[in-house]
């Protein structure tokens, strides 16, 4: 008698959690759950950090994919200095502008909103990585809630390598060599009712399926709900169920899962392709701020590394 491949998931979260990982010499970091999710102390983001402490944050990130500071009394510019740690730009989000906009004041580089009593949507409600319509999606995204409500509003975050991991490896060959195109109007037209001006489109792009992380040399499962319209080389039924199990399989594995509990400034950091999250809105009809910074590094997932980067 042979049984289900039911405890792939128990071999992936063993290897996931006994990798080794160098003790940290600048920063302290507490892991929230075996397998996504710390919270970072010792720093004070309100300064310029050492070369070295910066390295051993991205290093925290690339271990635990959603990290949090602590009482970061921070200014926006103190917030977008971080930000520019990791990468060669801010994002500009297409609707920075038009659907979420600060106090009349608008910030290409700021994606700010508040949700309340009169909001008939909140930013990222539903499971989603930041903008994977994009050519080169955001790699990195810092959000502070300048208002939390007093109870509830957490972000809650899924290991994208985990959720790969998990498969059994006949259903990682299917998905394997697959491409799935990304599509902003899915997101921004149903979720938000957002209209891209006229005579233009929201991006539309093709990315891997399943994609390997530049930092880390890991493949990750790079589809999802909010975004990824249908797989490239599938008939349409075939995609839609495929992809309907892989959302379950995101949505409804808790061990991959953890929830980021807001206080009173915090800086949440997440790894914007090995992750998703979910802004959860469950605190109606108080108010939750919110303001994100968001990285792009020009480069686009690919199923694998160039030869030479993977030699490394
Ligand atoms: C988002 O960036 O998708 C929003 C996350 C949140 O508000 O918790």
């Amino acid at each position: 008698m042979s049984f289900y491949r039911d405890f792939n998931d128990k071999v992936a979260i063993e290897a996931w959690t006994t990798s080794t990982r160098p003790a940290y010499r600048t920063i302290e970091v507490k892991r929230l759950t075996p397998t996504i999710g710390a919270e970072i102390g010792g720093v004070d983001l309100g300064r310029d950090l050492s070369d070295e402490q910066f390295a051993e944050i991205h290093r925290a990130l690339d271990e635990n994919l959603a990290i949090v500071f602590r009482d970061q009394d921070i200014t926006r510019e103190d917030h977008k200095r971080f930000a520019r740690r990791f990468g060669n730009a801010l994002h500009k989000h297409e609707l920075a502008a038009t659907r979420f906009k600060h106090d009349g004041v608008f910030d290409p580089e700021l994606l700010a909103w508040k949700t309340g009593r009169d909001s008939r949507f909140t930013a990222g409600d539903g499971w989603h990585p930041d903008v994977s319509c994009d050519p080169s999606p955001i790699a990195v995204s810092l959000l502070r809630v300048t208002k939390t409500p007093p109870i509830g509003g957490d972000t809650a975050f899924a290991n994208m390598y985990l959720a790969y991991e998990f498969l059994s490896d006949p259903f990682k060959q299917l998905l394997d060599g697959l491409t799935a195109i990304h599509d902003g109007s899915l997101a921004w037209t149903a979720g938000y009712g957002a209209k891209p001006d006229p005579g233009k489109t929201y991006p539309q792009t093709e990315h891997p399926v399943v994609a390997t992380h530049p930092r880390t040399g890991r493949k990750f499962l790079y589809v999802n709900a909010s975004f990824t319209s249908h797989i490239v080389q599938l008939t349409r039924k075939e995609s839609d169920a495929i992809l309907q199990h892989l959302y379950h399989h995101i949505e409804g594995q808790l061990a991959l899962q953890t929830r980021v509990h807001w206080q009173s400034n915090s800086l949440l950091v997440w790894d914007n392709w090995a992750s998703q999250h979910h802004a959860v809105w469950d605190y109606y009809p108080e108010e939750r701020w919110g303001e994100r910074v968001s990285v792009v590094t020009g480069e686009a997932p690919q199923a694998r590394l160039p030869i030479a980067e993977a030699a490394e």
